[in-house]
């Protein structure tokens, strides 16, 4: 099982959306799918648990990490829920080491049972979200083009607690920064100023999809991704004609993305 957790300190960047599209996108591949919503908001939980599509734990994630021996049901879809214990981890900085191995040891549990796991995090920089990365094979992050989010990638790679950067040197080596997923693109003359700038500035933490110029993973702002989160619905099955145009603008960018996941080898290290 090859582990990929979502992760940007910004909200709002579109990191439940794609885990969203994911689960179903590999789910739909044949692949067997473990789906962690860490964000006690639930964004991810709701869309899977609407659409039907998944077997939801009789436990959430803020039990998973603070109580021993939970296990799952057999499936090939599952999902933990977000769940309100989240909340608590944080202040209880002396059993952080052990939130952290329980993780660990569940990942470890289910490994022969799932091809991918699909961690959905929360923007704050705690314990949920250092667990996460560090148990994660694969770290994907979804950037919007405004210059807040571009000036807070720096941030993003070298943040004391949870910067890619440094937990990659201090606690997972083996994690994989498959980079930067620019969400929720338009083409006004402002984001692309500042396409130009985040592949000038950050040219290695692009996710090329193409050998053209500009050929990198990015996904629209289109309407109908709002409305399947909100649904539940897949994207690409729903009935409107704009959902599946959508979903073929989408499609290049996350087959690369599922393709470097199940795959593995792909992408880059943090060191660029
Ligand atoms: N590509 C997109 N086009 C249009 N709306 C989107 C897109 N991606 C996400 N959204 C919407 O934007 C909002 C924030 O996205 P979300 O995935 O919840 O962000 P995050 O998890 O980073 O906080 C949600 O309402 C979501 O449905
Ligand atoms: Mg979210």
């Amino acid at each position: 099982m090859k582990t990929l957790v979502l992760a940007n300190q910004k909200g709002g960047v579109g990191k439940s959306a794609v885990a969203t599209l994911l689960a179903h996108y590999l789910a739909q591949q044949g692949q067997r799918v473990l789906a962690l919503d860490f964000d006690h908001q639930g964004n991810l939980t709701q869309p899977l648990a609407r659409s039907g599509r998944t077997v939801q734990a009789p436990f959430g994630t803020g039990q998973l990490m603070a109580e021993a021996g939970h296990k799952l049901a057999s499936s090939s879809f599952c999902l933990v829920p977000a769940s309100l214990e989240l909340l608590t981890l944080e202040r209880q900085p002396a059993r952080h080491n052990e939130f952290a191995n329980r993780l660990l040891d569940f990942l470890v549990w289910h490994d022969a049972r799932f091809d991918v796991c699909l961690v959905d995090t929360n923007p704050n920089p705690d314990i949920r979200l250092v667990s996460a990365l560090a148990c994660a094979d694969h770290v994907l992050s979804p950037i919007q083009l405004n210059q807040e989010a571009l000036d807070g990638v720096h941030f993003l790679l070298n943040h004391p607690r949870v910067g890619l950067r440094k937990l990659q040197a201090v606690l997972n080596p083996k994690l994989n920064l498959i980079g930067l997923l620019p969400t929720m693109v338009e083409t006004t003359p402002f984001q692309k100023a500042n396409w130009i700038q985040l592949v000038q500035h950050h040219p290695s933490l692009m996710i090329r999809i193409g050998d053209g110029p500009g050929q990198y993973a990015a996904l629209p702002r289109r309407a109908s991704v709002a409305e399947a989160q909100a649904s539940g619905e897949v994207l690409w099955e729903m009935k409107k004609t704009a959902a599946r145009d959508a979903w073929r603008e989408f499609e290049p960018s996350l087959r690369h993305i599922a393709g470097v996941v199940t795959t593995s080898g792909v992408g880059h290290g943090l060191a660029a």
